[in-house]
C-alpha cells in the first residue's frame, strides 16, 4: 500500500484512485463512501456494472431534455420562419392554395427538428462530459490499465467537499482498497515539442496561400480566359432563347416561322378533320364575323369505342373544371370559387343553350385553341381524341334535352312522371 505525499511546486492532487480487488466490494466501497458524505465519486470497470450508478448516487443523464429543448426550438423556429417568409413577407397566391398550410411545411420543420436535436445530442454530449480533454490524470497511473482488464477502481476528486488528504486515503483502505494512489496534475507549462511547432507554423502559412490567390485574382484584371475545370455542356455551339444574332437582319436569334411553312409531315391534308373547319376560298371576300364555315358532322365513323373514349377522355381533360355531368361545377371551379377573391372565371356550363346550337366544329376548335379564358388543348389531345370528346359532348348535352321519342318503346310504360 503506498500513498504518495501529493501536493509538489510542480504538481497538484486532484484526487485519489482506488482499486478494489472484485465488483463486490468496489460497490461495497461506493456505498460506504457515499454514505460517508463523498460525492465526487466516479468508478472505472473492465466491465459495466449496473448497480454503481445507484451505489454512487450517480444521477441519470439530463441529455434527452437538452435534445428535447433544441427539437422543439429548432423545429418552432423554422415552422414560424416558413410562415412568415410565405405568408407575411413574400405572400404568393398559388391558384387559390392557402398561403400557409401546415402539411406543405412538415417536411423542412421535420429535418430542422433532426439537425438540431443531433446537433443537441452530439454537443450536449461532449460539453457534459467535459470533452475534449487531451490527458487525464488517472491515465498516469500504470495501475489504471487495468480497468480495462481485470481492475476495479474508484475514485474521488479533490474537489469533493469532504475530501481530506489524510482521512480519505484512510477511509478508502477501510473500505476495502487494496492500493490507494494520489492522482497529481502537473502544474508547469511543458514547452510544445519543437517539430510540432514547426510544423503548426508551416501548415499555418500554407493555410493562408489560397485565400490570397482568390484575394489577389478578385481584385486584379486579367488578359487570361478564367479556369474552367469541369466543363459539363457549358459551350455548346448554339442560341440562347430570346438572344441576338448577327447572322440575320433583324438581330434576332429566335426565327419567327415563315409564313406558309408547315412542319415536315403536319401539312393539313385534310383542313375539316384537323382544324374542324375550312376557310372559304380567298376569292369569295368573306365576312370579317363569319369568316369560317365550321363542320357540321363530326367527320369520323361514330362508334360506341370512340363514344367510350370521348368519355374517357372529357372525364381526364375536361371534367376537372366542367365537371362530369359538363354542368361547369368541376373541383378545380368549386374550389376555386371557394378560395378566389372574384378573378376566376366559372367554366361555362355546356348545356348552354348557344353551346348546345354550336356545330361540332366549333367544339372542338374551343378544344384545340381554347376559347377567352379556357386555355388550348390542342398540343395535349391529338386530333382523333378531340373529335372523340366532341362525340361525348354531344352525347352529354343529348341527356339533358331527351324527350320521351328517346325511349325504346317497350320501357316507355315503366317511367313515372316527374313533377
Ligand atoms: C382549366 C379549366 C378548363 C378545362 C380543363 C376545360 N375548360 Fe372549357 N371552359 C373553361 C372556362 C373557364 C370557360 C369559359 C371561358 C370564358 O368564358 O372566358 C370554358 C368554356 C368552354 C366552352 C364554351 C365555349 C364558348 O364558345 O363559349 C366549351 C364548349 C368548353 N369549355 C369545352 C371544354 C372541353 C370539351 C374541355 C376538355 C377538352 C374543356 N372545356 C376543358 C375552363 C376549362
Amino acid at each position: 500500500m503506498t500513498t504518495h505525499s501529493a501536493d509538489t511546486p510542480q504538481s497538484h492532487t486532484v484526487g485519489l484512485l482506488a482499486e478494489f480487488a472484485s465488483q463486490d466490494e468496489l460497490i461495497q466501497a461506493g456505498r460506504t463512501m457515499r454514505s460517508a458524505g463523498y460525492t465526487s465519486l466516479d468508478a472505472y470497470t473492465p466491465f459495466p456494472i449496473h448497480e454503481l450508478d445507484e451505489a454512487l448516487g450517480v444521477r441519470p443523464t439530463r441529455l434527452p431534455w437538452l435534445v428535447l429543448a433544441a427539437g422543439l426550438v429548432g423545429g418552432i423556429s423554422i415552422l414560424a420562419f416558413q410562415w412568415w417568409t410565405n405568408a407575411v413577407d413574400y405572400p404568393m397566391l398559388i391558384s387559390g392554395k392557402p398561403l400557409f398550410s401546415l402539411p406543405a411545411n412538415i417536411p423542412v420543420t421535420f429535418e430542422v427538428i433532426v439537425l438540431s436535436a443531433a446537433f443537441a445530442a452530439f454537443l450536449g454530449m461532449l460539453a457534459l462530459n467535459g470533452l475534449p480533454r487531451l490527458a487525464s490524470p488517472l491515465l498516469r497511473s500504470v495501475r489504471f490499465a487495468r480497468a480495462t482488464s481485470d481492475g476495479f477502481f474508484l475514485s474521488v476528486a479533490a474537489t469533493d467537499p469532504s475530501f481530506d488528504p489524510q482521512a480519505t486515503p484512510a477511509a478508502l483502505r477501510q473500505a476495502g482498497a487494496t492500493e490507494v494512489e494520489t492522482l497529481t496534475e502537473s502544474t508547469t507549462q511543458q514547452p510544445l515539442p519543437r517539430f510540432l511547432g514547426m510544423s503548426l507554423v508551416v501548415v499555418g502559412s500554407l493555410a493562408v496561400l489560397p485565400p490570397l490567390i482568390i484575394a489577389g485574382a478578385r481584385s486584379t484584371t486579367s488578359e487570361k480566359p478564367r479556369l474552367h475545370n469541369v466543363f459539363n455542356m457549358d459551350f455548346q455551339p448554339k442560341f440562347k432563347s430570346q438572344t441576338t444574332s448577327q447572322l440575320f437582319a433583324d438581330g434576332r436569334a429566335m426565327r419567327p416561322r415563315i409564313p406558309g411553312t408547315v412542319p415536315r409531315g403536319s401539312l393539313p391534308t385534310n383542313p375539316e378533320y384537323e382544324f374542324g373547319y375550312v376557310e372559304p376560298a380567298a376569292a369569295a371576300e368573306p365576312a370579317a364575323g363569319d369568316a369560317r364555315q365550321w363542320v357540321e358532322e363530326i367527320p369520323l365513323r361514330v362508334t360506341s369505342e370512340l363514344m367510350e373514349r370521348g368519355r374517357e377522355r372529357f372525364n381526364i381533360h375536361c371534367a376537372v373544371c366542367h365537371g362530369r355531368a359538363g354542368f361547369g361545377n368541376g373541383l378545380v371551379s368549386q374550389r376555386a370559387i371557394e378560395l378566389q377573391q372574384g378573378t376566376w372565371v366559372p367554366p361555362t356550363s355546356i348545356h348552354t343553350q348557344y353551346v348546345v346550337e354550336q356545330p361540332v366544329g366549333q367544339l372542338f376548335n374551343t378544344i384545340t385553341n381554347g376559347v377567352r379564358k379556357m386555355p388550348a388543348y390542342g398540343h395535349q389531345i391529338p386530333v382523333e381524341d378531340r373529335w372523340a370528346i366532341v362525340l361525348y359532348v354531344r352525347a352529354l348535352q343529348r341527356s339533358q334535352q331527351a324527350s320521351l321519342e328517346d325511349v325504346p318503346e317497350d320501357i316507355r310504360p315503366t317511367l313515372r312522371e316527374l313533377n
